[in-house]
């Protein structure tokens, strides 16, 4: 496994493979890895001859009283990590590699920002927005590789490919959990030992709404508030919202039709986590 930590370098490593008609799998991710990730990395094992991760905490898409310092990061466990489930490339670039001082643009995400972590977050898809265009011109890939617990970076991100005409395959994967369903994120490290214990409740409380979807009920308003209430009652945790909205155009709506999310927000003392689950009104009970 290499190890790059130049852009120009990286470039000219990827040329060499597409002129080999290699396929490229890249996987962004801004490391702490844990197996969300990994998840990520054996699909793109799977489909591609090469595969490359990027390791950048990118500055770019932290608000001002956000954790961009305090980001957890470990990067010899993440070569390691990366290494041993088949990474060929990690690109690992400084700040001042991606972001120099002349940096002359901004990016500005103009649909699908009004609405979950977009309107808590001001310019958080600004940042993950530029960052990927960048990421995508360094590594060139035919497939890029996101996880599904962040929905509607997801969804932002199927826009840049389409509006910018990168020639890349979007694959969303599936969320993976804990054992007692709680989705992997590297800031569940910020919570204490009751509000581990209470975090699975986003999803028992997403499953609740979805069981009652598959009983008949179609009423946003009345599956947001069991979700809410659930949360509330299992959890000491500070709802920032409960959204259900059509997927992945990420409009609101009354009534439940066609492909929907239901996403939750909530703020634990030192983390704030982020859940949802996503499915097709038309296969339900299918
Ligand atoms: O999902 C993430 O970890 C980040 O938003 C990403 C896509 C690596 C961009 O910095």
């Amino acid at each position: 496994m290499k190890i790059i930590t130049s852009a120009k370098e990286l470039q000219k490593e990827v040329l060499k493979y597409r002129e080999e008609k290699k396929s490229i799998g890249f996987v962004p991710t801004m490391g702490y890895l844990h197996e969300g990730h990994m998840s990520l990395v054996h699909h793109a094992r799977k489909e591609n001859d090469l595969v490359i991760m990027s390791v950048f905490v990118n500055p770019l898409q932290f608000g001002p009283n956000e954790d961009f310092d305090s980001y957890p990061r470990d990067f010899e466990r993440d070569e390691r990590l990366a290494k041993n489930n088949g990474v060929d490339i990690i690109f690992y670039p400084q700040v001042e590699e991606m972001y120099k001082d002349t940096f002359s643009f901004h990016v500005k995400v103009l649909n699908k920002v009004n609405v979950l972590c977009g309107q808590k977050r001001e310019g958080h898809f600004d940042g993950v927005a530029t960052v990927l265009i960048k990421l995508f011109n360094i590594t060139q890939p035919n497939r890029a590789y996101f996880g599904m617990k962040d929905a509607q970076q997801v969804a932002i991100i199927e826009s840049i490919i389409e509006d910018f005409n990168f020639p890349i395959t979007l694959v969303p994967v599936d969320i993976v959990r804990e054992e007692d369903g709680l989705a992997k994120s590297s800031r569940n490290v910020y919570l204490s030992d009751q509000e581990r214990n209470e975090a699975p409740q986003l999803y028992e409380a997403l499953k609740r709404a979805k069981s009652l979807v598959e009983q008949g009920e179609y009423d946003v308003r009345t599956l947001q508030l069991a979700v809410s209430e659930h949360i509330s009652k299992h959890t000491s945790g500070e709802i920032d919202y409960v959204e259900i909205l059509n997927y992945p155009e990420l409009e609101p709506i009354q009534v439940l039709s066609g492909k929907t999310i239901i996403a939750v927000a909530v703020k634990f003392t030192k983390a704030r986590l982020i859940d949802n689950i996503t499915f097709d009104i038309k296969h339900i009970n299918n």
